[in-house]
């Protein structure tokens, strides 16, 4: 058996990915999912589109690698974090759609929670300010909205999970078909339950004061395990029937995973949807002083876990997908290079992408988007170049964030994720940095790592020091621009982005 699979739930795509003894992909298979946006904040995925799309790009991947289940040792998952699915047990169909990390529905919920104790009452035990992003508002929306929901939580006759649960009960068999034999495997690692609220990050278990607070049976709520370990094989109506799965971790971890970034003190920085920066702090629980949020960064089997700091930013390349589906200034999102390169500079122009409110390191639920310094001049030239300098400068502050915590600053970014392959924003994002910028041979580090937790847990990989010789250099940034001129134009970010505030009251 020569390859291991990697399946990537991701919030605009799932992804099956075929990786090599060497850590490199063979073969992919990916279908997008339709994004709901039913009101303004909402967002919302069909859980049976995602399902019904896992399963096509696994076939996709298994046809264009020209393999079989017996060349695979082992499938891993990951997936966009928080995002929460209530399903029936026993038909297997979700009660609701699905509601995304995006989704700002219950800052209402969020904020009567917070009037007692304010947002960050729950930090301390889960290492995350009380906010919409999390899944324990989602569930418990989900729960007062659809008739006889809790009761039948309670009940235990409904389920719980973020994507990867979704995934791995549907792919151990699920409801098991006629007469419901049940065969699911209701699991969730602690990567993904370190960003529902409801874990203790100490005791990696559901927290009894936290599911009371939401209102959350723990009926309902998957089995914590670690990231790397067998949960279970693929039911019989799979491609991969029989193989075992053995690796799951939330998709930033797995990003960070798959950078080998296993140590304290190492870190990644990924531009997806939104971008995710994690600074690894070893087996020790650092609190952030600086907006930052806790979270667990991998556990292998019975091994201690490991734990990070997270810069999480709602809005980045989204806000790409924004110029091409909301105001069709590029028709694909690639475009948005060479759109931006019709212009010197940015024209004076600042985009504030506060879609969700803010995320790190502000946490502001009330701002909302905006675009600055407007005159006659500006063009759709200079719009597309303040939106790829807004990536740059929201990894700056986050990364200013990492290194006050940290009490010392980073010397290099590894960066991975679909944006990385714009020269013109990583050369940008170098300079606003300060620090050399580092692309790997293999940017699906996402599929990566979790093909790697998976791999290790079955003996394709041996250690974390066989994985570590597989990471490559492909490509480095060095900065170029002026220390005047780059803090010159932070100064001018920042002050775009408290004009945001106080937006949405
Ligand atoms: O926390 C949300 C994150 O996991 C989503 O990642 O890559 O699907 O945008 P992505």
């Amino acid at each position: 058996m020569d390859y291991v699979v990697a399946i990537d739930q991701g919030t605009t795509s799932t992804r099956a990915i075929v990786f090599d003894r060497a850590g490199r992909p063979v073969a992919t298979g990916q279908l997008e999912h339709r994004q709901v946006f039913p009101r303004p904040g909402w967002v919302e995925h069909d859980p049976m589109e995602i399902w019904a799309n896992t399963r096509e790009a696994i076939g996709q991947a298994l046809a264009k690698a020209d393999i079989t289940r017996h060349d695979v040792a082992a499938i891993g998952i990951t997936n966009q974090r928080e995002t929460a699915v209530v399903w029936d047990r026993v038909t297997g169909r979700p009660i609701a759609n699905a509601i995304v990390w995006q989704d700002t529905r219950t800052q209402g919920m969020v904020d009567e929670l917070a009037a007692e104790g304010g947002t960050d009452r729950f930090a301390d035990v889960t290492g995350l300010p009380l906010a919409t992003y999390f899944s324990a508002t989602k569930i418990a929306w989900i729960l007062d909205s659809v008739e006889g929901a809790r009761e039948r939580a309670e009940a235990g006759e409904l389920l719980f999970g973020t994507t990867d649960t979704w995934v791995l009960w549907n792919l151990t068999g699920g409801a098991g078909g006629r007469g419901g034999a049940g065969a699911g495997v209701h699991v969730t690692d602690v990567t993904n339950a370190s960003r529902t609220l409801l874990m203790d990050l100490r005791t990696l278990d559901w927290d009894d004061e936290l599911l009371a607070a939401f209102a959350i049976p723990r009926a309902m709520l998957p089995e914590i395990r670690s990231s790397s370990e067998v949960y279970g094989h693929a039911g019989t109506r799979s491609l991969l029937r029989e193989t075992p799965i053995a690796g799951i971790l939330g998709d930033q971890q797995a990003a960070t995973f798959g950078q080998a970034a296993f140590e304290r003190g190492e870190s990644k920085n990924t531009y997806g949807t939104g971008n995710f920066l994690i600074f690894q702090t070893g087996e020790e629980i650092v609190r952030s002083r600086n907006g930052l949020i806790t979270t667990v960064a991998y556990k292998l089997g019975d091994e201690a876990p490991r734990y990070a700091l997270e810069g999480s930013i709602a809005v980045t390349g989204s806000l790409i997908q924004w110029l091409r589906d909301n105001l069709g200034i590029i028709r694909t999102s690639p475009e948005v290079e060479q759109l931006a390169a019709t212009v010197e500079d940015n024209g004076g122009v600042y985009i504030v992408p506060a879609f969700s409110g803010l995320f790190a390191p502000y946490w502001r639920p009330d701002a909302r988007g905006a675009i600055l310094g407007l005159t006659r001049y500006a063009n759709k030239g200079h719009i597309a170049r303040a939106a790829l300098e807004s990536v740059a400068f929201q990894t700056r502050e986050v990364l200013d964030a990492v290194a006050a915590d940290a009490g010392i600053g980073l010397e290099e970014l590894r960066v991975d994720g679909g944006m990385v392959a714009n020269d013109a924003l990583m050369q940008f994002q170098a300079d606003i940095l300060g620090v050399p910028v580092l692309r790997p041979e293999v940017t699906e580090t996402t599929a990566l790592g979790a093909a790697y937790a998976a791999g290790l847990a079955v003996g394709f990989w041996d250690s974390l020091d066989e994985l570590r010789a597989l990471w490559r250099e492909d490509r480095r940034w060095e900065p170029a621009m002026a220390a005047s001129d780059r803090e010159a134009r932070l100064a001018r970010w920042k002050d775009a982005v408290t004009r945001t505030f106080d937006w949405e009251r």
